[in-house]
Parts: C-alpha cells; structure tokens; sequence
C-alpha cells in the first residue's frame, strides 16, 4: 500500500493512526480491566447496575478487539520509527520484548472473554448487542455442546481471560514504568513519540 507523506511516522515519532489506536485501545483495556476487577463488589453493592455493566464490558471489549486488528494491520504496512538511540541495549530489548506481549495480550484477554461469553449456557436467552444497539454474534464453536459441555468451556476460558487478564496488567506496570523512567529519570522526550505532533 503506498504510504502518503501525512501518515508516515515522522522521526522518532510514530504516525497519527498509530498514536490514535494506541490511546483508544488503552482506554478500553484500562476501562476494562477496573470494571471487571470491580464485578463482584458492583454486584453486592448495586445488584441492579450488574447486567449493565457486563453488556458495556463486552461491547468495549469486542470494539478492543477489532481496534487490535486495525492496529495490527496498520503496524505490518507502516515501519515503527527507529528505537530512541539513548536506550541501553538491554533497555531496547526489554521494551521491544514487553511491546510482543503487550500485543499478544491485548488480543487473548479479549477473545478469551469473547469464547467465555460465547460458550455460556444463557447466551441464546442473552443476545449479544454491542452497545445496546449494533447485533453481534457469539463464536459458533461450542452449539453442538450440551450445558455439561458448555460449563466446561465457559468455566475453562473465565480461567484463561482472568489469568491473561493479570498478565496484562503485571506487563502494563513494566511498560509504563519503562516510559515514565525514560521520560523523567533519563529526562528523553519519550511521551512525544506516543502523542499528536508535527
Ligand atoms: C492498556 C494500555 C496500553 C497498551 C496495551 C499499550 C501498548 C503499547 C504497545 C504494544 C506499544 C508498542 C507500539 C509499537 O511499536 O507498535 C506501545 C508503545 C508506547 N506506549 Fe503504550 N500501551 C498502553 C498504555 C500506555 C500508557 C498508559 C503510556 C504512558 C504512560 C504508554 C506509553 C507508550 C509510549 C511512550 C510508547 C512508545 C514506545 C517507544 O518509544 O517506542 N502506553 N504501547
Ligand atoms: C479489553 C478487553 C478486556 C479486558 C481487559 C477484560 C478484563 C476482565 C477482567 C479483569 C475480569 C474480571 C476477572 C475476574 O475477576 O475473575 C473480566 C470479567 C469478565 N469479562 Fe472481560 N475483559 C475484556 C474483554 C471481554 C470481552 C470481549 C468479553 C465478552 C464478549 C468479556 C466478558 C467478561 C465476563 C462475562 C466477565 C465476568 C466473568 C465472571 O466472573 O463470570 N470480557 N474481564
């Protein structure tokens, strides 16, 4: 795809669609990450709120996912500007390193939870409605199973999304660690790279 001189990454910088992506997925993991950590005291506190807040975290969760894939897209056909050359070399691997997983991570948390709803007993009786608006469907793997099986799916894939869940957010602790300390110990003007800007 040839690349126009406006959506390039500058350099040391890293292109508008890119810089956008990055923050909308990460509003939506964060989002999700405190309301889901927050369920069970949501559900004794205001049992009435409950439901409301699980559809809002699947829609989030489902639009996260396609952000992903737009983002993942967008990265395979645009190059990532050079590494800050001020990066020690363990540095520039441990920061390329938490980027893979952090990639990896921001697409199983959510399919995860996406193949846990999707293989829950109550789904037919809970159609899925991205926002209370746009129908959208469950992943047809688990309809030929009986509830016995179905539990097993589901029970297997809420250990998976809890489990990767808390990966993620050990992995976000290093990654904002990382680019506070370059930004303000090594005094890098790290956060440019990441934000709007000619
Ligand atoms: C859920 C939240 C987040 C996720 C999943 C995430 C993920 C990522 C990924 C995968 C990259 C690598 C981009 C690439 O090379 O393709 C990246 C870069 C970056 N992120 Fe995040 N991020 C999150 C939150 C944050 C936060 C809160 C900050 C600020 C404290 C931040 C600052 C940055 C910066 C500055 C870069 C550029 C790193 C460089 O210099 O190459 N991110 N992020
Ligand atoms: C941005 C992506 C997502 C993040 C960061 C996320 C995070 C979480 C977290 C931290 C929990 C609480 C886990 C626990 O305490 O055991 C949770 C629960 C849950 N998530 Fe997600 N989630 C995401 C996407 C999804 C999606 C796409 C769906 C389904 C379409 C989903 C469905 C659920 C359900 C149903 C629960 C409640 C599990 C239960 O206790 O029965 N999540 N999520």
């Amino acid at each position: 795809m040839p690349e126009s001189p406006d959506t390039l990454a500058k350099p040391g910088r890293y292109s508008g669609v890119a810089v956008a992506l990055h923050w909308l997925v990460a509003i939506g993991i964060i989002y999700n990450l405190w309301r889901g950590l927050g369920f069970d005291d949501l559900e004794s506190a205001h049992p009435d709120q409950i439901r409301a807040a699980v559809d809002l975290h699947k829609s989030i969760g489902i639009t996260v996912i396609g952000l992903v894939v737009l983002r993942v897209l967008w990265k395979v056909g645009h190059r990532a500007p050079a590494p800050m050359p001020s990066l020690k070399p363990w540095e520039r691997k441990l920061s390329v390193g938490t980027h893979h997983l952090l990639y990896l991570l921001m697409a199983l948390v959510p399919l995860a939870g996406w193949l846990h709803d999707s293989a829950w007993k109550g789904a037919a009786s809970h159609p899925l409605v991205l926002f209370g608006v746009v129908p959208w469907f469950r992943l047809p793997l688990f309809g030929g199973l009986n509830d016995a099986g179905k539990d097993f799916w589901h029970g297997l894939f809420a250990g998976v999304h809890t489990f990767s869940a808390y990966a993620l957010i050990g992995l976000l602790a290093l990654h904002i660690a990382g680019a506070l300390k370059h930004q303000f110990i090594d005094g890098q003007a790290q956060f440019r790279r990441m934000w709007f800007g000619k």
